[in-house]
């Protein structure tokens, strides 16, 4: 069973940081355009940040995770599904369950930055109606109006 809930520490730290370090080099590379982080510290700053942060569970298994910060008034968000998992509508449900919170706290866009060579999450934004933006020679902007998203 699919369940797409907000984070909350005391229930999902530890398994996100187990599912941070089971990632990939090249998942890690698309999500944080590193391929290593340090998931313990990572995971510890999420709490205190000021966004919208959820998880999937698959049967009590964490498989994705979907954050999303304001940043000087608009929304940037960042999404990372269990390889296992995806082409399943699980990040298309994620980012549809975080609009409804980001549009209760005022947003209307909300944007990803990704890297070029990214074509899932390309393929991904433009499924969902994302605008397109060519940044630099690296990264492109997929922006989301999140009425589009929710409907
Ligand atoms: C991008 C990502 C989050 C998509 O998650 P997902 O759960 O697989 O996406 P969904 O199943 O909700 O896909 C919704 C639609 O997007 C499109 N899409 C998603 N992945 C695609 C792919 N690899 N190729 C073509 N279209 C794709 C499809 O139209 C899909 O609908 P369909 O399966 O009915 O055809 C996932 O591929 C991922 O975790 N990638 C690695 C991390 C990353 O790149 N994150 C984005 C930058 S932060």
């Amino acid at each position: 069973m699919l369940q797409i809930l907000e984070y909350i520490e005391e229930r999902d730290r530890m398994n996100l940081i187990n599912f941070l370090r089971a990632l990939p080099r090249e998942d890690l590379y698309k999500r944080f355009f590193t391929p290593k982080i340090d998931a313990e510290k990572y995971v510890s700053r999420i709490g205190g940040r000021d966004g919208v942060i959820l998880v999937a569970y698959y049967n009590n298994e964490l498989i994705g995770l979907c954050e999303a910060y304001r940043d000087d008034g608009e929304w940037e968000t960042a999404i990372i599904i269990d390889r296992r998992f995806r082409r399943r509508g699980i990040g298309r449900e994620m980012l549809k369950e975080a609009a409804k919170l980001i549009l209760k706290r005022g947003g209307r866009i909300i944007y990803g930055i990704i890297d070029r060579s990214n074509r899932s999450a390309i393929e991904f934004g433009k499924a969902l109606g994302a605008d397109i933006i060519s940044l630099d020679s690296r990264t492109v902007k997929v922006v989301f109006k999140l009425e589009d998203i929710i409907e």
